[in-house]
């Protein structure tokens, strides 16, 4: 004990002649970043014809993750854009033998005040679009809870057993029209983590032709934060239509602003876009139809 300090000292002091004298007899310490900033170094951005052949590429590079390593982590999405990606995902189960026995999901967001079994609920959605047709473990998905008692307990729980998981391998976005991810609106903390928030009046809008009036269209959703968000190994964000054309344009091409919280993605090592033609009319480079695959040594 009474020798720690001076023990510690000499170590110090010896770790630092190494480095300074001779520094290839040192461990190279890789993180996990760098090792996936040198295989795809940024953001890259994929036309396809429309949103099938969108949700053909993305199920493809989520099947990839899930062959590559069994029991990852998935972040899923809800709302009509990941549909075809969905059933491209069923599909590769069915007839591939895709196996989700050992894969956890986490989903990005829930309304606030819907019972898991109202049809507009989140928890509705991905049962009846993916988990009842793929062999996931009911017991690893995790879709938030907008019935929770405690809403800032629950959104505690859930940052921790995302990283109690070992923290999500893919994560799969939408984008809304004012340019949020998950339900992280416009003025979003680029930090942020799980939480509450107030739905934008344009996001209930575009989210009221599900449900039977405006009333009824909830207020407040639990959202993943985009702190936790950019936390995910990899991200696919996905936006087909006109009416997503401006927010992907800000996306791909305008300055990173919490005013779009979509523009944090050109920060990830590993994020990739994919729109159809109409979403893209507002970008004005050059973008090719299928990944690159860019190994920098
Ligand atoms: C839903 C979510 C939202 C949607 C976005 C786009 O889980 O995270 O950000 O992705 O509102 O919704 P759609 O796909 O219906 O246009």
């Amino acid at each position: 004990m009474l020798y720690t300090v001076p023990v510690r000292q000499t170590i110090c002091w010896l770790y630092a002649c190494l480095r300074e004298y001779l520094p290839s007899a040192l461990p190279t310490h890789r993180t996990t970043t760098s090792i996936e900033q040198e295989e795809f170094f940024a953001m890259e951005v994929i036309i396809k014809e429309n949103p099938e052949a969108m949700g053909k590429l993305a199920a493809e590079l989520i099947a990839e993750v899930v062959r590559r390593k069994p029991k990852c982590v998935l972040g899923l999405a809800t709302g009509s854009t990941p549909l075809p990606t969905y059933k491209e995902l069923i599909r590769l189960h069915k007839n591939e033998g895709l196996d989700f026995s050992r894969v956890t999901t986490f989903n990005l967001d829930e309304y606030v005040g819907l019972v898991h079994e109202h049809d507009q609920s989140y928890h509705y959605f991905m049962w009846e679009n993916l988990f009842k047709q793929i062999n996931v473990n009911p017991k690893s998905v995790h879709v938030p809870d907008g019935m929770a008692k405690d809403i800032p307990a629950f959104c505690r729980w859930y940052e921790e057993q995302i990283v109690k998981a070992g923290g999500v391998d893919m994560q799969l976005l939408g984008i809304g029209s004012n340019g949020h991810i998950a339900f992280n609106e416009p003025g979003s903390s680029l930090g942020s983590r799980t939480r509450v928030k107030t739905l934008d009046d344009g996001t209930r809008q575009d989210n009221a032709r599900f449900f039977k009036s405006m009333n009824e269209v909830p207020k407040y959703a639990i959202t993943m934060g985009i702190g936790t968000i950019m936390d995910a190994r990899q991200l696919i964000l996905l936006a087909n239509g006109a009416g997503k054309a401006e927010a992907i344009k800000q996306t791909c091409e305008g300055p990173i602003t919490a005013m779009v919280p979509a523009t944090v993605v050109q920060l990830h090592p590993k994020a990739t876009i994919i729109v159809d033609k109409p979403a893209a009319t507002k970008l004005t480079r050059d973008y090719p139809a299928e990944p690159r695959v860019l190994v920098l040594n």
